[in-house]
């Protein structure tokens, strides 16, 4: 059996999100979605995502393609998940190309295209500056 890893925030699920756990969970077996946490996402970008962590989840977990989803702690704590998980394979979208290549004596490392023209950043600034789309 092959398992798969992948980490993301997933926040404002969109099709570019669908593709890559699809493409993801093709490669192997089984997979297991590491969510990143509220507290992470504020302390690394300095907001909240849209979308509570517990919401990010349950949305991930409803994915026929994904067998497991847990919350990502930490960032440096991704070895450690690896090997938690019996991961075979670590999958990342290609804006990480070479970023994760020092796992590859763990497993096997896998940069994928990203969908084009669409990320959770672009739709968040196009409700925020449409104005007919403010509900104020
Ligand atoms: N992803 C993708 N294609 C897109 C957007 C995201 O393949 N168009 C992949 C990323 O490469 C990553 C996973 O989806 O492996 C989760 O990405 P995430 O950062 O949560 O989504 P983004 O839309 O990129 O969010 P942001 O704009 O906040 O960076």
């Amino acid at each position: 059996m092959k398992k798969i890893i992948t980490f993301g925030t997933f926040d404002v699920f969109h099709v570019g999100h669908v593709k890559i756990l699809q493409r993801a969970a093709a490669l192997g077996d089984h997979l297991t979605v590491g969510i990143s946490s509220d507290a992470l996402n504020k302390s690394k970008k300095g907001r909240f995502p849209i979308y509570s962590q517990q919401s990010r989840m349950e949305i991930i977990a409803a994915m026929g393609c994904v067998d497991h989803v847990f919350v990502e702690e930490s960032l440096e704590l991704k070895g450690q998940y690896i090997k938690q998980f019996e991961s075979d394979a670590l999958v990342m979208g290609d804006d990480w190309k070479g970023k994760f290549d020092h796992f590859e004596s763990q497993c096997e490392v896998i940069y994928m295209p990203r969908t084009p023209s669409v990320s959770t950043t672009e739709i968040i600034e196009v409700v925020r500056t449409t104005p007919d789309l403010d509900p104020g």
